[in-house]
């Protein structure tokens, strides 16, 4: 990571069936829809110090998600990822993270733990800087957050 004069950038992804949040399983994800919840988010981002610039794209598919880490990735400060299913099982998107040297935090809005077997394994979580499980909504802000720190960080060393 390093500091630059232009906003440092947090690149936000969701993957499959993020775009029902609202509607979909509102039990375990809420009723808040993405794009409620991508509002909240951009307006935190730009309002603290310094401000952040947020990129945010949500696509049920895993190569629209793999271009973007390749295209957007490397230029962004951090990665916030929240892969949806493919979490569990997309060595693809491991290896596309994997190869950019771009920072990600792994959130998922669901205490994946406390659920089915099959999303006890990230099979992401070795190649992220950190994991924010269970924390509904607020996960995504604590890892805006934690960019921020960073950010500021860099910022004090560079005086
Ligand atoms: C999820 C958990 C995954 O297991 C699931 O497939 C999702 C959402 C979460 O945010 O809790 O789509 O990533």
């Amino acid at each position: 990571m390093t500091a630059s004069s232009i906003d440092p950038r947090i690149l936000v992804l969701n993957g499959p069936n993020l775009n029902l949040l609202g509607t979909r399983q509102p039990e375990i994800y809420g009723r808040r829809t993405i794009a409620e919840m991508m509002d909240n988010l951009q307006r935190a981002a730009a309002s603290g110090t310094p401000a952040l610039d947020l990129l945010h794209y949500q696509s049920n598919h895993e190569g629209v998600l793999i271009d973007v880490i390749h295209e957007q990735g490397p230029d962004a400060f951090g990665i916030i990822i929240n892969a949806g299913a493919l979490t569990h099982y997309s060595i693809a998107v491991r290896d596309a993270i994997a190869a950019i040297d771009t920072p990600a935090i792994e959130v998922h809005i669901s205490n994946v733990h406390v659920r089915e077997d099959l999303r006890h394994r990230s099979v992401i979580s070795a190649v992220v800087t950190g994991q924010i499980v269970g924390l509904g909504e607020d996960g995504y802000h604590l890892a805006l957050e934690w960019f921020r720190r960073q950010a500021v960080q860099i910022q004090e060393e560079s005086f």
